[in-house]
């Protein structure tokens, strides 16, 4: 008897070693739109660009050195951004995840021009990040795949790496000591324009591929990406045949998904992708270091630093940093030349603490979109918990009526393109029924509402 109960106990202990986590971190940076015109002395109508001699006279008001809420982002505010993740090197960073748009829009269209600023940019995070690995891809604004790109990255990636990124913009790695694999795709063959192409076929049956093998040998795989697939009030980026593609995928393959990370849309939010009515999957997407929204809306400069189990890529949380824009710009006019010591970067919040998450996984995260439907005035609490967050608590957030906030319920729950645009019409005539657009508090109205949306989900 003594015997067994010892080994019992010498079964849990070592049961209890072998799944204790590995804890790790990794950065998630995203759209920096760096403008190389950006200035002070700009015009907010002009991208914060100097207004030529003629016809800018008195619209001027002194923008922020750091940036404005209706422009890109200035140099300075990439350095300080920089200069705030250097500090946290202490906390076993493994990798940095960068999902595109390095360079803002309407910055040149000449070529040289942007390569030379994104060069600048990459020298800037190789010597923030001197001994961790940065793994890029390439957003909509970015240039397409060639040799140029990739001679610019080719410090952070191996060979075989290069190769599928110089022809096509998409590569993975396998983490060394880890059973982890990162896919980074190229988003951009995703979009309408693209869709049909002979890269795209490639990166299916590529990703097809290294899904397949990752499978065989018991990897976990973190998808990266610059767009989400799905639909929101402002975009689809993929096509609907690349968006049910990409689905289809990620559903075959959920198990071994630890993780899917994307950018575009500079706003902070998530994704829950679902399998017969079982969530399954889910993607963050992550905030902008540039605080302009396009076409229009602003947000605060944010980065995200995930923190994982290392061993099998286990998501346990991420801290939100960002940068409160206004008051920056405020201590940094007042500190006078050198100005940037002004900024102050905070954690914004952590994840799990937030929304009061048992972990991260595609249950919790359904458990929390199904509290983000507006009903009783607890839900509603967390609703505008989220909607604060989303904005990067730029105060743009607040304006969110009962429609606009079902709609990210269907953003975040619907990415069929069909299931997002019937989830949205279901919700506004539901309310139009109602005929109370601004708070749903009646029970019956929100039961309707909750079952033609189910309904919808399946
Ligand atoms: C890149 O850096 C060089 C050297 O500091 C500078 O002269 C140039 O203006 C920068 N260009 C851009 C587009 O950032
Ligand atoms: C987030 O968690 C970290 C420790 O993991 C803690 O140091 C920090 O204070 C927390 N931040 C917030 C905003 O809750």
């Amino acid at each position: 008897m003594k015997i067994v109960s010892l080994l019992l106990t010498l079964v849990c202990v070592m049961t209890f070693k072998v799944t204790h986590a590995k804890i790790g971190y990794f950065w998630h940076i995203t759209d920096f739109h760096y403008d190389p015109l950006y200035t002070a002395q700009g015009d907010t109508r002009r991208h914060c660009r100097r207004a030529d001699e003629r016809g800018s006279s008195g619209h001027h008001r002194a923008l922020g050195r750091l940036g404005d809420y209706s422009c890109d982002s200035s140099l300075e505010l990439i350095q300080s951004a920089l200069r705030y993740m250097r500090t946290r090197h202490s906390e076993n960073v493994e990798f940095v995840l960068w999902t595109g748009d390095i360079v803002a829009d309407q910055y040149s269209s000449n070529e040289d021009n942007r390569y030379q600023a994104i060069r600048n940019v990459t020298e800037l995070l190789r010597m923030t990040f001197s001994s961790h690995f940065v793994f890029p891809v390439l957003g909509h604004t970015d240039p397409a795949p060639s040799e140029t790109l990739t001679n610019l990255w080719s410090h952070w990636l191996p060979m075989e790496a290069l190769q599928t990124l110089k022809n096509g913009g998409y590569y993975t790695i396998e983490q060394s000591h880890s059973k982890l694999r990162i896919v980074a795709l190229n988003t951009n063959l995703f979009s309408l324009g693209e869709a049909n192409g002979v890269h795209a076929r490639r990166q299916w049956e590529w990703l097809d591929q290294v899904l397949e093998k990752a499978t065989t040998n018991n990897e976990m795989v973190y998808i990266v990406g610059h767009a989400a697939p799905g639909s929101d009030s402002r975009y689809n980026a993929y096509s609907v045949d690349a968006n049910t593609k990409y689905l289809r995928l990620v559903r075959r393959h959920a198990r071994i998904i630890a993780g899917q990370f994307f950018g575009h849309l500079h706003v902070d939010t998530f994704r829950v992708i679902y399998d017969k009515e079982q969530p399954v999957s889910w993607a963050f997407l992550a905030p902008s270091v540039s605080p302009h929204h396009d076409p229009a809306g602003s947000s605060n400069p944010g980065l995200r630093l995930y923190k994982f189990d290392s061993d099998n890529g286990k998501v346990l949380d991420y801290t939100q940093f960002y940068l409160d824009l206004a008051v920056a710009n405020r201590a940094g006019a007042g500190a006078g030349a050198g100005a940037v010591a002004g900024a102050e970067w905070v954690a914004e919040y952590n994840l799990t603490q937030y929304y009061v998450l048992r972990d991260v996984s595609a249950e919790s995260l359904h458990h929390l979109a199904d509290k983000l439907r507006i009903g009783t005035t607890q839900e509603m609490t967390m609703f505008y918990k989220y909607l604060r967050a989303y904005n990067v608590r730029h105060e743009s957030a607040d304006n969110c009526d009962g429609a606009c906030a079902h709609q990210h319920f269907c953003a975040i729950t619907c990415l069929e393109h069909i299931a997002y645009r019937q989830c949205v019409e279901a919700a506004a005539s539901a309310l139009a029924a109602s005929g109370r657009s601004a708070s749903l508090t009646a029970p019956l109205v929100n039961m309707i509402l909750t079952l033609i949306i189910s309904i919808v989900v399946l």
